[in-house]
């Protein structure tokens, strides 16, 4: 489906970060092009570190970072989350996006939030949730990988799986490999289902609307770039 053919509502989004930012990027690069129906309403990062900070910031997007290392002390997940809950809140966003957010959020942040919040993550969930999947993938043999979004809930990665981009694996591949190609799907799958929720296609809670079954797949070479 070609994102510029969606005609929707704008939604207003914050994206939550951890590190480069690439799919952050994107997004930033696809609504400046008028290709993504969003408004990036503010980032936040738990890293001082994080280059996708420099990245909102070079957009003019406003940035919060609440992060345990600026002060030489751990902030508490409770900090983070009241610090972040309040602000989210006065930004008055309709989606959250973790894209690349790498600390656990709390079950009562999740459920008290009232805003739906999607996460992308690197594998083809349900399997491997959590960390090193590029590995996992190598290690078992999979002659499938990709990547998944999915509506957030208390438990790690298993949420309802909204979107799915898929590659096959090859013989050679490494992680190193397998990272590189999954990002460049990250990269389609984002906005696209950014475009699908904001054209109302898909609920961001994953339930289902028009009868469509979830999750939506694209594949690698309708990912390559144009
Ligand atoms: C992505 O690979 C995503 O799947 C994972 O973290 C990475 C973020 O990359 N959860 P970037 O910060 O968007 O470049």
């Amino acid at each position: 489906m070609n994102n510029a053919t969606i005609s929707h509502k704008r939604l207003r989004i914050a994206v939550l970060v951890s590190g480069s930012g690439s799919n952050l990027q994107v997004l930033i690069d696809e609504s400046k092009l008028g290709k993504l129906s969003v408004e990036i309403i503010g980032v936040i990062s738990n890293r001082e570190d994080a280059y996708a900070i420099t990245r909102a910031q070079n957009a003019s997007i406003q940035t919060v970072i609440l992060s345990h290392t600026s002060s030489g002390k751990r902030m508490t997940m409770t900090t983070f989350e009241s610090h972040a809950r309040q602000i989210i809140q006065d930004w008055q966003v309709d989606l959250i996006v973790l894209a690349g957010f790498m600390r656990i959020l709390s079950a009562d942040f999740i459920n008290n939030l009232g805003i739906p919040m999607i996460n992308l993550h690197p594998s083809l969930l349900p399997v491997y949730k959590g960390l090193d999947t590029h590995h996992r993938v190598i290690k078992t043999g999979d002659k499938l990988h990709g990547c998944s979004i999915h509506y957030v809930t208390p438990q790690l990665d298993s949420g309802n799986i909204l979107t799915q981009a898929i590659l096959q694996t090859h013989q050679n591949d490494t992680p190193e490999t397998l990272q590189k190609r999954v990002q460049k799907l990250e990269h389609k799958l984002l906005p696209w289902t950014i475009n699908l929720i904001a054209a109302e296609l898909i609920d961001p809670t994953g339930k289902t609307l028009q009868s469509l079954k979830l999750p939506w797949r694209l594949y690698e070479a309708e990912c390559i770039d144009d």
